[in-house]
């Protein structure tokens, strides 16, 4: 479904929340921010930016939209700017900023780009991304890196094993560990989450550069290669090592379950390890980090921006100005990106506070950027329009959750694609 129809559709889906700005002083700098940060350690990371918005004078209204990965934050986004009530300030990413710039609904940030001199702080791979025709339209939070397995180094040392380098190696622990009684892999079956697992694999065993044939330019040659039918063959070996309750599971209960010894290993973007975080574990004692497997270091790239829509009012546009300022502000940065998991949007903040899973991070995102290894997430909105990767995440799932072979889930894929694009 294109853009624009699935805006339409949306109405009917209309879940209005409470907006508006009752309650501020006259001429008082007010947001309103819709956002899906609502797990342990995503709270505490917005709250920082309420705490900083508010600190300079501002008035914050909050309009959290549970669910993970974002799609029902969406669904709420687009009803709410057909009903012409617009939040001030929203949680977007990737081509969907685009696509809403093309809509003529998202405010224009350049006076406070210039003024904040945001071309000399925006990484240039971040700059594509929040700006439209040459306009910055958004304001980047953070770089999330997708590529990570989060581990219970005392599941893992039962079978005397390490956080695994090949796939390989990942199915041999994984089975180690059965043997054991141990659940190897905590997941939550919602399609975001099998589709993250998913892009991880394609990186392991294609690389990079099969990753952007395949997820990025959709290469009808790469979505149908053998290369693809040992991918979806690892996803079904990944399908027996998840527990059997793990269908509807959110991703931060599947974070609660290694971190509780009740799974050995989660596959999952940084934000768990904001989880870990939140509830006082230490890396690298109460738990390990380590890039899934892939061969040269590679990055998967996740970046959470928020973009300002029109609205009217002296008030609230002084708001989305104070707060597209305070984000990029360097102590901001800091302090945010300690909570959420993720390392900072400007690479010029000092890193003296970050754990050792950040500094990995940031170590494997300067030498992927040197060695073209860096690649933009698909399941996390970075990589393709809505409409296009909803088609292969719901072929991903489809997959995970029968007993489809590889050859089928494959030819599913192309066509899935291919009627995508028309
Ligand atoms: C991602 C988002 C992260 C985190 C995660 C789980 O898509 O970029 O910031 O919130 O979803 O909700």
């Amino acid at each position: 479904m294109g853009f624009k129809r699935t805006l339409l559709a949306a109405g009917a889906a209309v879940g209005i929340l409470a907006g508006g700005a009752t309650g501020a002083l006259a001429g008082q700098p007010t947001v309103e921010v819709l956002h899906w940060w609502t797990s342990g350690g995503e709270a505490k990371a917005l709250k920082a930016l309420k705490d900083d918005f508010t600190a300079h004078g501002g008035k914050w209204i909050d309009s959290p939209v549970a669910g993970g990965g974002g799609s029902a934050a969406m669904t709420v986004l687009r009803a709410r700017v057909l009903a012409g009530d617009p939040p001030t300030a929203v949680q977007l990413k990737g081509p969907a900023i685009q696509e809403w710039a093309a809509q003529g609904v998202v405010a224009n940030l350049d006076d406070v780009a210039k003024k904040e001199g945001w071309d000399k702080v925006i990484p240039p791979m971040l700059q594509k991304i929040v700006k439209y025709k040459g306009d910055y339209v958004a304001v980047p939070v953070n770089i999330h890196r997708v590529n990570w397995i989060w581990a219970n180094p005392k599941l893992l040392a039962e079978v005397g094993a390490k956080i695994p380098t090949t796939w390989a190696e990942f199915n041999t622990v994984a089975d180690k560990l059965k043997a054991k009684g141990i659940t190897p892999l905590a997941h939550g079956g919602q399609p975001w989450q099998d589709a993250t697992i998913f892009e991880t694999v394609v990186m392991g065993i294609g690389g990079a550069d099969f990753y952007r044939k395949a997820l990025v330019e959709l290469d009808d040659n790469a979505l149908k290669s053998d290369t693809m039918i040992k991918v979806f063959d690892q996803m079904r070996k990944i399908r027996g090592d998840v527990d059997a309750d793990f269908s509807g599971r959110e991703w931060n209960l599947a974070t609660n379950m290694v971190m509780n010894g009740k799974a050995a290993m989660q596959i999952m973007g940084d934000w768990a390890k904001g989880e870990f975080l939140a509830a006082g574990k230490v890396p690298g004692k109460d738990f390990l980090c380590a890039p899934t497997p892939t061969k040269g270091g590679a990055f998967i790239l996740n970046s959470d921006s928020l973009v300002m829509f029109k609205v009217k009012g002296k008030d609230k546009i002084e708001g989305q100005k104070l707060l597209a300022k305070l984000i990029l502000g360097k102590k901001f940065q800091e302090t945010f990106n300690l909570y959420k998991g993720s390392i900072p949007a400007r690479l010029d903040v000092p890193m003296g506070k970050f754990d050792s899973c950040a500094l990995k991070s940031l170590a494997d995102l300067k030498s992927a950027m040197k060695n073209n290894t860096l690649v933009p997430s698909m399941a996390h909105g970075i990589a393709l329009p809505g409409n296009l990767s909803g088609a292969i995440i719901d072929v991903v799932t489809a997959h995970f959750n029968s007993n489809m072979s590889s050859k089928e889930a494959v030819k599913r894929l192309a066509e899935a694609v291919d009627l995508a694009k028309s």
